[in-house]
């Protein structure tokens, strides 16, 4: 039987986590609490089993070339798998010529911020968005201005008034429309458009940060990408396999017109050292192309839709009139927003031995907020943590 079949909440047997510790990986869980923090997935969620395997058939087959420096814009069969899949998937024709690999999406915002933008000059970002990410931008020495959002994302006119008043003085814009983090939003097609409109009218590039793109729990459907609208003219479409193989494999891709891949390939980054993590994307095109990352898609999907609706339910049942919450399509994350000041509902949570990530981290919020993860604990943990929050917030309120 195959070890995808086989098993059962775990992603094999070799997914033990004897070496999950400080030291080996990035965050341990502080001992005894509910962590509902991370961004990631937990550890037996992790394809250990299938990454072995692809691993142990990718070798003999590339041999030496494994080994090697790779093709500056990323070896060719996982260019051409994941262009394979992005025309699938999303409607609109994309080439091997259209990709750039890279080291994540962390790895991507450096290169954009590094080759695409000069120190002092403006990125715009969403006024609630992915905390980290800016970070990296504001490390290339650039200048972050936040435009407001709403329950669709990032609102045209404010993105509008934002480019006037800068006078060209923005590099370009970065958002994420699908199961964005940390509110879960998905833009629709109407906002897709406007939002495009804005950027076609005053020349600025869109960086397109679709991390959580495949986890759509409920099969739905999302609205095509930005890039895909667009037909990859004026947007950059980051991608990442760090939310559905693992972070640890540092492996990405950016989707982009052929003038804008050619000049990020030509970067000394890139010219020297060849294509981020090189042995590791052959590893992963031999699942692309056996189906083997599809059959674990759907398995982690179901895994993630049980742990969304146990948490969503909880939160729901047990803090109903004390939150807003809204349940996400996809994605990772839940966002409440309540009535207490955030520093209350902090140390509430700490209290009771629950870990949240403060609202406040990701921008301005509006109204105090919190992001509750469920990637990270079982439904059961999930369903306990709610309830735990649930008595320590409303003896605040
Ligand atoms: C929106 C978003 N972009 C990028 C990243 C980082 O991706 P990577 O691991 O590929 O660097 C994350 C991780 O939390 C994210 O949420």
């Amino acid at each position: 039987m195959s070890v995808l079949l086989a098993r059962q909440d775990t992603a094999g047997p070799s997914s033990h986590d004897r070496h999950w510790r400080a030291g080996t990986v990035q965050a341990v869980s502080p001992p005894g609490t509910a962590d509902l923090g991370p961004g990631y997935l937990e550890p037996g969620l992790l394809p250990v089993d299938l990454i072995g395997e692809a691993y142990a058939r990718m070798v003999p087959e590339f041999g030496a070339a494994a080994l090697s420096y790779g093709e500056n814009r990323g070896a060719l069969p996982f260019r051409e798998a994941v262009a394979d899949r992005a025309t699938a998937l999303d409607g609109t024709p994309c080439a091997a010529e259209n990709i750039l690999v890279t080291a994540g999406s962390s790895h991507a915002l450096h290169l954009l911020g590094t080759a695409l933008a000069a120190p002092g000059q403006q990125v715009l970002v969403e006024r609630t968005g992915y905390d980290f990410g800016r970070a990296v931008l504001r490390d290339c020495g650039l200048v972050l201005r936040e435009v407001a959002t709403d329950a669709d994302g990032i609102v045209p006119e404010a993105l509008d008034e934002a480019l006037r008043t800068a006078a060209g003085q923005v590099a370009f814009v970065v958002l994420t429309p699908t199961f964005h983090n940390p509110t879960g939003t998905v833009m629709p097609l109407r906002r897709r458009l406007a939002v495009l409109e804005v950027a076609a009218r005053h020349q600025v590039l869109l960086v397109e940060d679709d991390a959580y793109a495949e986890l759509d729990l409920d099969g739905t459907g999302v609205p095509p990408s930005l890039a895909s609208l667009a037909g990859q003219r004026g947007v950059v479409r980051l991608r990442t396999i760090s939310k559905v193989l693992g972070p640890g494999l540092r492996l990405g891709w950016l989707q982009a017109d052929r003038t804008v891949v050619d000049r990020l390939a030509s970067r000394g980054l890139l010219v020297s050292g060849g294509s981020a993590n090189h042995t590791c994307s052959l590893a992963v095109a031999t699942l692309l192309r056996d189906g083997g990352f599809d059959r674990h898609l759907d398995w982690l999907r179901s895994r993630l839709r049980d742990r969304r609706d146990a948490l969503h339910g909880a939160v729901t049942e047990h803090l109903r009139g004390t939150v807003e919450v809204r349940r996400p399509q996809g994605g990772f994350f839940l966002w409440l927003e309540a009535a207490q000041p955030e520093p209350v509902l902090l140390a509430a949570a700490r209290e009771c031995g629950v870990v949240v990530a403060a609202g406040s981290r990701f921008g301005r919020t509006g109204t105090p907020a919190v992001r509750l993860s469920y990637s990270f604990n079982s439904p059961s943990l999930l369903r306990a943590a709610a309830a735990r929050l649930a008595a320590a917030w409303k003896g605040t309120s």
